[in-house]
């Protein structure tokens, strides 16, 4: 069982010898010769020195092809066409699975044929050489971003590859990501992972990592998020992390999105050691899009309006294509457009937006009942206090596949389109704060005409893919209009 202690280095380099023979490129892993190379960069490489340095929010997309050359490409047309501010390379679902012999089978044959056999740039195969050329290939600096339970292999690849920037961790990348992994072991993992950030970290290199914010990216309210994001952050800080990015996925009501991206850098400033830097990332929404390009592109001119106001460190962009998957790079390249010419528009604007402060200080006290609950269950320890919560079901995530949550959590959206919480289950939320969700889902059952049920959250889930924020029964007609 894991304690939130930091890993000695001798066991640091025990599992890294272990991991080297897991695939042939673990073993050109060479750490002073990969500090070497980091120190190589020029400024404008440096993740969270931009990252951390910027004076407006900064933009990112998702993207990922399997071969080398073609990733080179993508990027760099992102970085033209689309101003992307930070570099992705998305990794494939072979590779985060730990599957590399068939990762291997799919990069060649993406390499012999026309099509792309992967849905993802296979870092491990590819090896430390071929991320540098990558690294060295591109202006801005570049995140690996995937959705890896056991990442510790890909980490140890791709920063001695020079990226200097790690997404994910033992609850983000677990809870929506995999049905079979146990919560103990994936914090094992990404401890090793954190670590190693840490090592490279304490030479100078600063690695920044980000926890995966939006979950399952299914109408999550707002303190359980958080409150895995500030866990996230503090395991990571205890490694020996320096820069965190905390993240949050749009939930399309604009004063809760502003409120908890507030919320967001307030509780992790505080709940984070002062050695740390937080910077906050807010994810343009993750649930399903609305197939009507025209209609995908309204979501995400809500998610950039949302920036403007909310003023994140960086947003993560969606493209109008999401409905049907992975973006053609010009689709990909105007969702950065569209999101800029949002936030370009609107970030001066002195926007005064009635609720913010009540909605902030709501999502802040319940935030901190979960992070208090979880510190209880560890007797202080946070690493067993958050495994013994998820085990109680005191603390989980709605919609959530993985066997280490209850997912018996249920959001509902209120009359204002806020989320809030259907079904509290056994989630350890004081009962004041139970009172004030039930009486916002209980105005909307009674404007709606129609009693709470799980009908509501089902409709909620469809909403905004069938061009809604709310799910509202079929005949309704919302809003109040004095024009006939
Ligand atoms: N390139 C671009 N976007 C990707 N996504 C997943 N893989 C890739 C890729 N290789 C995006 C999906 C979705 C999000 C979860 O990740 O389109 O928006």
């Amino acid at each position: 069982m894991p304690t939130d202690t930091k890993l000695p280095t001798d066991q640091l380099q025990r599992i890294a010898n272990d991991l080297r023979d897991d695939w042939h490129t673990g073993r050109a892993v060479d750490f002073e010769e990969a500090v070497a190379f980091h120190e190589s960069l020029p400024k404008r490489k440096r993740f969270a020195g931009v990252l951390e340095s910027a004076d407006a929010p900064l933009l990112q997309p998702r993207a990922g092809v399997p071969c080398l050359e073609d990733q080179i490409d993508l990027l760099r047309y992102l970085q033209e066409e689309g101003s992307a501010d930070l570099l992705p390379t998305t990794i494939d679902s072979y590779t985060r699975d730990n599957q590399y012999e068939k990762a291997e089978e799919g990069l060649a044959a993406s390499r012999n044929g026309e099509a792309d056999e992967l849905n993802g740039f296979p870092a491990v195969n590819h090896g430390v050489e071929d991320c540098r050329r990558l690294v060295r290939a591109l202006e801005a600096p570049i995140e690996v971003r995937h959705g890896t339970p056991d990442a510790r292999l890909l980490a140890m690849v791709t920063l001695a590859g020079g990226f200097q920037s790690f997404e994910g961790g033992p609850i983000s990348y677990n809870i929506p990501y995999t049905k079979r992994h146990d919560l103990a072991t994936t914090i094992e993992h990404w401890q090793f992972v954190d670590r190693l950030c840490g090592a490279y970290t304490e030479r100078g290199v600063t690695i920044n990592r980000e926890p995966f914010g939006p979950l399952t990216g299914t109408l999550v309210p707002p303190c359980i998020a958080i409150a895995v994001m500030l866990i996230e952050g503090k395991l990571a800080a205890t490694q020996g992390v320096r820069s965190v990015t905390l993240g949050y996925g749009q939930v399309g009501n604009l004063v809760q999105d502003v409120a908890a991206l507030r919320a967001l850098r307030k509780l992790g400033e505080q709940y984070l050691p002062d050695a740390v830097t937080v910077t906050t990332v807010f994810h343009e929404w993750m649930g399903g899009f609305p197939p009507d390009e025209a209609r995908a592109n309204g979501v995400i001119s809500l998610g950039g309006a949302t920036a403007a106001v909310a003023k994140p460190d960086k947003v993560i962009t969606k493209s109008a294509q999401e409905f049907q998957g992975v973006p053609t790079k010009e689709a990909n390249a105007a969702g950065l457009r569209t999101t800029r010419q949002l936030i370009d528009m609107m970030i001066e604007q002195d926007i005064d937006l009635g609720g913010i402060d009540d909605e902030q200080r709501l999502i802040e006290r319940a935030t901190t009942a979960l992070i208090e609950t979880i510190e209880r269950a560890g007797n202080g320890d946070v690493a067993q206090g958050v495994i013994a919560a998820f085990d109680s079901g005191e603390m989980d995530v709605p919609f959530a596949p993985s066997d280490a949550a209850a997912g018996a959590v249920l959001p509902a959206r209120d009359d204002d389109g806020r989320v809030r919480i259907f079904n509290f289950a056994d989630l350890a939320l004081p009962d004041e704060i139970k009172q004030i969700h039930k009486a916002k889902l209980g105005e909307r059952a009674q404007t709606e005409g129609r009693d709470q049920s799980f009908r509501m959250v089902a409709d909620d889930v469809d909403a905004i893919s069938d061009g809604k924020l709310i799910g509202r029964p079929s005949g309704y007609r919302g809003g109040v209009s004095d024009a006939d």
